[in-house]
């Protein structure tokens, strides 16, 4: 790989770029093989990308691309244990907390597996206990409630998956608590009793403020109600951190450690993903696992074309780099993935937010676009308008089951369908000023007023998404999907030449922060801060009086 053959494959695309047809619809018209050209499968997994402004010859100069960038070569290394986090100098390996298979892998020389598979069988015996009644609150009462403390990966993966999850929980219910903003913890232990409540603080450092903040909430909410001798009892952890666990009061056979190697936003494979086991249960959280599992397998074995992350990341690029969208929507149409989009968010933000290269150079092309979403049809009624008609293209990535959990409501998995299918239509096709005109017409509508109204009814079309189809949401549906999108995250990362795996970009703002803390408290000065700053601290201090 060297940086010139990298430039040369950008180069090619942006004028391959120039001659591409520009009319989605000519392009469908003209190729009838369009969707099985680009389209792949993996299991019942199917991602359909013809609604993508690219042709075949397009994947064949990112292929060519993804070759300069030693993409296969990046992601051989991470499946190897090598240390690619090169920042923070630690191995990638979170595809190790899901590993099914027998071969070792190494970190230092040393096979992770066995200590790996320890940790799940500790959880499994836990959640076991907790879920069927046998490990008791304090006061003698099974625990009916689990609440979460965490925050960035350390919450948005077990929130995510224990909602994505529904149909599977027979366990206690679960709770999630991140933000410092009190109103977060306070609204949810005001519906809870501390004598059946479990809270789990879960922090890879367990330094960050927030957590330790709540945490200390909490442990004054249980020690109040039932003294300071319950504390183990309606406790757990899960951190790296195990040192500075101890001093919190936590029996040590409810502490789950995990490793350096596994970066926060990787996490919810790790003890992090307590609270899915707690309430679906070990064998769902073994066969979430064994979903991703699956699809590190593909990605690992299966060649480019034919590989379902590889092939996103390629796409995304294309939109990113060479199209120079700013921004991607991710729009499951799945009211049990409502929280997806946020997971995505830290997945890739934090990850691919970057500026300079793994050299510590500046980047030269864009990196990570802005992500965001909401599940449809909520979003048709929200933002859509933008999407269809806006002055900015935004590509849209569709999710949807073939199959709902919910077999006697099936008109309703009709209509969710329908209407995903729909959206990504009309984004590509777009209606012309002469079909809105003839719409127009045909009801009836006078001349003048057709004039009137036709231009906002004109959609300008060849707006482009993809689309992703599953046949059901389940354990196993969900771990593959959410490797699929960390897969994802990480051919692009290649591609940017970019380290996805450290996150200095939150360093700042935390360390000002603290420094301001005292300043709020009213225990020291603004000093030499700016104008605004200053400003502000003094008109909150007036309001708060
Ligand atoms: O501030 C960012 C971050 O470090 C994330 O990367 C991480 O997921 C989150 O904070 C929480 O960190 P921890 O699990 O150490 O509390």
């Amino acid at each position: 790989m060297s940086k010139p053959h990298v430039a040369e494959a950008i180069a090619a695309l942006r004028s391959h770029r120039e001659t591409l047809p520009t009319d989605m619809r000519a392009l469908f018209g003209d190729d009838a093989n369009r969707f099985t050209d680009l389209s792949a499968s993996f299991e019942d997994l199917l991602l359909d990308w013809s609604k993508c402004g690219v042709t075949t010859e397009t994947m064949q100069l990112l292929r060519n691309l993804a070759d300069a960038a030693g993409v296969t070569e990046r992601r051989d290394a991470m499946f190897a244990g090598d240390i690619i986090n090169t920042t923070e100098g630690r191995a990638v390996l979170h595809t190790a907390l899901r590993n099914g298979g027998s071969d070792p892998v190494t970190v230092d020389g040393k096979n992770v597996l066995p200590d790996v598979n320890a940790v799940l069988d500790a959880m499994g015996a836990f959640a076991d206990q907790i879920r069927s009644g046998a490990a008791k609150g304090a006061t003698g009462k099974p625990i009916t409630d689990i609440v979460n403390i965490g925050i960035g990966g350390s919450d948005l993966g077990p929130v995510m998956a224990t909602l994505a999850l529904a149909p599977y929980h027979d366990g206690p219910r679960a709770h999630f608590v991140s933000n410092v903003d009190g109103a977060h913890i306070h609204d949810t232990l005001k519906t809870l009793d501390p004598a059946s409540t479990l809270v789990i603080v879960a922090s890879k450092t367990f330094t960050t403020i927030e957590t330790m903040t709540n945490a200390a909430t909490a442990r004054r909410w249980i020690a109040g109600a039932l003294g300071e001798d319950a504390v183990p009892d309606h406790f757990a952890a899960v951190s790296t951190a195990l040192d500075k666990v101890a001093s919190f009061g936590i029996p040590e056979n409810r502490v789950f450690g995990f490793w350096d190697w596994v970066g926060g936003r990787y996490s919810l494979w790790s003890a992090i993903g307590l609270p899915i086991m707690i309430a679906v249960g070990p064998q769902n959280f073994r066969r979430f696992l064994d979903g991703a599992y699956a699809l590190d397998t593909h990605f690992r074995d299966a060649p480019v074309e034919s590989n379902l992350p590889m092939l996103l990341g390629l796409i995304g690029y294309w939109h990113r780099v060479i199209c120079e969208y700013p921004a991607r929507a991710v729009i499951p149409y799945e009211q049990r993935l409502l929280r997806l989009p946020a997971y995505l968010q830290q997945l890739d933000m934090e990850s691919n937010g970057k500026q300079v290269t793994r050299d510590g150079e500046p980047v030269e092309t864009p990196t990570g676009p802005l992500v965001w979403g909401e599940p449809g049809t909520n979003g048709q009624h929200a933002f859509f308008q933008l999407l269809h008609q806006g002055t900015d293209v935004i590509p849209v990535e569709f999710i949807i089951a073939a199959q709902s959990h919910e077999p006697d409501l099936k008109t309703h998995q009709d209509l969710l369908i329908a209407n995903c299918l729909a959206q990504s239509e009309a984004l590509m096709r777009g209606r012309t000023l002469e079909e809105a005109t003839a719409q127009l017409t045909a009801k009836g509508v006078s001349a003048a007023e057709v004039a009137k109204l036709a231009p906002h009814r004109v959609f300008p079309g060849n707006r482009p998404s993809l689309t992703i189809v599953h046949k059901v949401l389940d354990p196993y549906a969900l771990g593959r999907l959410i490797a699929l999108y960390e897969h994802r995250v990480f051919v692009e990362a290649a591609l940017f030449c970019i380290n996805a795996f450290d996150q200095w970009g939150v360093e700042l703002g935390k360390e000002l922060a603290t420094a301001l803390q005292p300043v709020i408290e009213g225990k020291a000065d603004t000093g030499d801060r700016d104008s605004s700053t200053a400003g502000l601290v003094a008109a909150i201090a007036a309001l708060r009086g």
